[in-house]
């Protein structure tokens, strides 16, 4: 049987190791890539260090990380039609059951019998991976090879962005990680008139202003909640996009965000966290939604736009590129912050 190497969680403690195994061969229903490009996420960093997240919710080891995907069709399942050999595709990481009450309401990304890439089962951080066809995303030929596997984090920005109003809307979106400044270039390009930012990262608030935000602030230093009031007449933002998960940062945003407005929340605490309900959504008439995933698929198409238009470019967005055997290199520049998408190649 041909072997491959991959980067596998191999025991429950930080770290991964560099491991060869079979390539998997596709049931009926999945396809296998090779994998052309991969990046790093932050779900791959808490699963690297093995954070208390990891620990409760990684059931299976050995596995390979990862989910971002690149890659080209090789092999296709018996059953797969839809799909060829040498297509390049991306692939959506929420794998949908198709036959629970969510997935036969349009809401498949919140599937209740739902499995994610990389977590639940095998990712992408190898030179080959098995994906579901169902999964699998045809990259639009206009698109930069390199861009595939950024469309999936990019996915979660544009379905936030595109949660409610944007257009003609004053935004703050709180932590600029790679998720936060491509919210900031997707509601730019959908016509936010004002887009604060928040970070803390000197990188990243350098890759704020390059996004195109009009004012980065940092809460180590700048008082966040009066300085978005002086930049909207006092009254607040419109909208606010959480993509920090920092709990200062979610109280800040709510005194930050006007009566009536809307505040979308992709970030995720690590653990449970107050807030004072009437003064914050109740009294304020604040519209709260959680954010999960991407809809399957109009984010998907949504995002194709932004991007094989040539509206929307990822390049200053996409930091470092390295070799997979590096990956470790990667995960060190992540746990700093000091990167925007780190991109890996088997
Ligand atoms: N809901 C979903 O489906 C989903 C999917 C992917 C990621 N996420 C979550 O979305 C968030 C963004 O993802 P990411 O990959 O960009 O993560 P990330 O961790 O790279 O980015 C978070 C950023 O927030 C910054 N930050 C920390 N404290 C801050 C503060 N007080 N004020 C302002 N900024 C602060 C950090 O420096 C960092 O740059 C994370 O919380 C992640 O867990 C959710
Ligand atoms: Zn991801
Ligand atoms: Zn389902």
């Amino acid at each position: 049987m041909p072997k491959m190497k991959a980067v596998a969680k191999t025991r429950p403690a930080p770290g991964a190791e560099i491991i060869e195994m079979e390539i998997p061969r596709p049931g009926p229903d999945q396809v296998l890539a090779k994998v052309l490009a991969t990046s790093i996420c932050g779900t791959d960093l808490h699963i690297f260090e093995w954070n208390e997240w990891a620990q409760n919710r990684i059931k299976r080891l050995p596995q390979v990380m990862g989910h971002e995907l690149c890659g080209e069709i090789v092999e296709l399942g018996a059953q797969v039609k839809n799909l060829k050999q040498g297509d390049i595709v991306s692939a959506e990481t929420h794998i949908a059951c198709g036959h629970c009450y969510l997935c036969h309401t349009g809401n498949g990304h919140i599937c209740v019998n739902g499995s994610i890439f990389g977590v639940d089962i095998d990712g992408v951080f190898a030179e080959y991976a098995l994906v579901p066809a169902a999964n699998v995303w045809v990259l639009d030929r206009r698109i930069p090879k390199d861009f595939a596997s950024v469309m999936e984090p990019l996915g979660n920005a544009v379905h936030t962005v595109l949660a409610g109003e944007i257009a003609g809307n004053r935004v703050l979106v709180t932590g600029c990680g790679p998720i936060g400044l491509m919210s900031v270039a997707v509601a730019r390009l959908c016509g936010a008139t004002t887009i604060i930012a928040t970070e803390i990262n000197e990188y990243r608030i350098g890759l704020a202003k390059k996004a195109g935000a009009d004012l980065v602030l940092d809460p180590k230093t700048d008082k966040v909640v009066e300085r978005v009031l002086e930049a909207t007449e006092g009254l607040g933002v419109d909208v606010v996009l959480e993509m920090s998960g920092n709990p200062t940062a979610i109280i800040d945003a709510f005194a930050a965000l006007r009566p009536g407005g809307r505040y979308s929340i992709l970030g995720i605490p690590d653990k449970p966290m107050e807030i004072d309900l009437g003064k914050h959504i109740v009294f304020k008439y604040a519209t709260v939604q959680g954010i999960n995933g991407r809809l399957m698929f109009s984010t998907w198409h949504k995002t194709t736009r932004f991007l094989s238009s040539g509206r929307l470019d990822l390049e200053p967005l996409i930091t470092h590129r390295l070799p997979l055997v590096e990956y470790e290199k990667g995960m060190e520049l992540m746990k700093r912050g000091d990167c925007g998408k780190i991109l890996l190649y088997p």
